[in-house]
């Protein structure tokens, strides 16, 4: 699992992406060519649907902020989790989902054996030192195949990836600025979260991590 660093122009480079299961990859510093897109685009999307604590349908704030753009966004509140079209904080529509959110998803599912889909939710997650996300399946999606995009930015993580049931001692992976991961098919459901992030500043988003994940909801 570990990040190997070898001279530059080795077969097993950085770049190489890293099988977690025959349907899920990480794919390292996929997304930085994109990232002088996806910053402005992040920007213009909390301002218009602030990032926000929700809480667990058991009461529990969570310790990331979310917000949402797409058609569909994903939600959290006493009721349950769902997808809902329109932002509950202002009852206006999520904002569009940008071109270089698309095209990077899309080369990134194509690159884990993913071809022609489309997605149509997003959900974007801001860690802050000390913030996590417990170990859960993606499940409130109709079709669950379709592979899970799963883009990071600013200040590193340990991504935990397990199997189809809660256990077993989830994989730890290291996830920086720039690495995507791709799950689906029969990895579509393995359990997933990330461990506490540690106290850090990156260069372009500070004392944060951003991470997003595009999705086929409907
Ligand atoms: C998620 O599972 O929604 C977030 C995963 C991550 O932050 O890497
Ligand atoms: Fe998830």
């Amino acid at each position: 699992m570990q990040r190997m660093s070898l001279p530059q122009g080795t077969l097993f480079d950085s770049d190489t992406p890293l099988a977690l299961g025959s349907h899920a990859f990480v794919l390292p510093g996929l997304a930085l060519p994109y990232v002088p897109e996806l910053l402005p685009a992040l920007d213009a999307i909390q301002r218009v649907a602030p990032f926000r604590h929700m809480v667990t349908p058991g009461g529990f704030e969570m310790s990331v902020q979310l917000t949402n753009c797409g058609a569909l966004g994903w939600v959290t509140d006493r009721h349950g989790y769902r997808y809902t079209a329109h932002d509950p904080a202002t009852g206006q529509p999520w904002p569009p989902m940008p071109p270089s959110f698309l095209h990077l998803a899309r080369e990134a599912a194509a690159r884990a054996g993913f071809d022609d889909f489309t997605q149509d939710a997003c959900l974007i997650n801001c860690y802050e030192p000390g913030s996590r996300m417990s170990l859960h399946q993606d499940r409130n999606e109709q079709d669950l195949f379709a592979p899970v995009v799963s883009v990071s930015l600013g200040l590193p993580a340990i991504f935990q990836f397990g199997g189809l049931t809660r256990s077993g001692r989830p994989a730890r992976v290291p996830l920086v600025h720039g690495d995507v991961v791709v799950w689906g098919g029969p990895d579509r459901l393995r359990y997933h979260g990330v461990l506490p992030i540690e106290d850090g500043l990156h260069p372009l988003l500070g004392a944060r991590r951003i991470n997003f994940t595009l999705r086929r909801a409907a």
